[in-house]
């Protein structure tokens, strides 16, 4: 009897002070993406890791509290009835259910960290872009960070991962040239000397409230508490 008084009095409370969230990942764009997603270390698999969302479908993706992660969109994917194939941007090791694996760069990420205590939430480009991505929490005050301009149609010719002669994706400077300054890796890897350089800033003039190089964080993380939030592709 106190055992089970106890365990209701915990539950009641969790569900009080801890809040989990409901991500609906909306396909916006004219054709079928693949989205993926990542979870942060020890934290739990949403939807195995990837699932397919035709044009104008959003479907709901419930997280629990604390959980902390990422999602993108893949494009141009062939899968077959197990789940096996591969994707022109954003692949995740050829499978659908991505279970445990990031996407393939040049992509766009929208990144999360519910709960700690408030929601820490950011689109990065840093590595790279694919498609356009918002994220709108449900919260009024709560910003929503938009990055729709076409970057892939504006990215400098060194950066552009092209397929059959179109843009499919625009590299970061990192990830095309591999060099500590664009990396913040090495004698780079502090924010006092690792600074935006003029690829970054092609990314950051299309997206300002988007991550276009590590250490971007001042412009780009952005809280809210109690959200759920719409990711939006396109
Ligand atoms: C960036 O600067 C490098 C030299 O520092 C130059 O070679 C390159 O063309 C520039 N790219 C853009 C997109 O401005």
């Amino acid at each position: 009897m106190a055992l089970w008084h106890f365990s209701l009095l915990f539950l009641f409370s969790c569900s009080l002070g801890v809040q989990s969230a409901r991500f609906t990942l909306q396909n916006n764009c004219q054709n079928t993406i693949w989205a993926g997603t990542l979870s942060g270390s020890g934290k739990p698999f949403l939807m195995n890791g990837g699932l397919e969302l035709n044009s104008n479908e959003g479907v709901p993706v419930d997280a629990p509290a604390a959980w902390s992660g990422r999602f993108w969109g893949r494009t141009k994917c062939t899968f077959d009835a197990s789940g096996k194939g591969s994707c022109a941007t954003g692949d995740c090791g050829g499978v659908l259910q991505c279970n445990g694996a990031g996407g393939a760069p040049p992509v766009s990420l929208a990144e999360f960290t519910l709960d700690s205590p408030v929601d820490f939430y950011d689109v990065s480009l840093v590595d790279g872009y694919n498609l356009p991505i918002s994220i709108t929490p449900s919260v009024n005050n709560c910003i929503e960070v938009k990055c729709t301009s076409g970057l892939n149609q504006i990215c400098p010719k060194e950066l552009q991962l092209e397929s059959n002669g179109v843009v499919i994706g625009c590299k970061s400077a990192c990830l095309a040239f591999n060099k500590p300054e664009y990396c913040c890796s090495g004698e780079y890897n502090n924010p006092n000397i690792c600074k935006p350089t003029n690829y970054s800033q092609v990314f950051k003039t299309a997206c300002p409230k988007a991550y276009s190089y590590p250490y971007d964080d001042a412009t780009s993380t952005f809280t809210c508490k109690g959200a759920d939030y719409t990711i939006t592709f396109c």
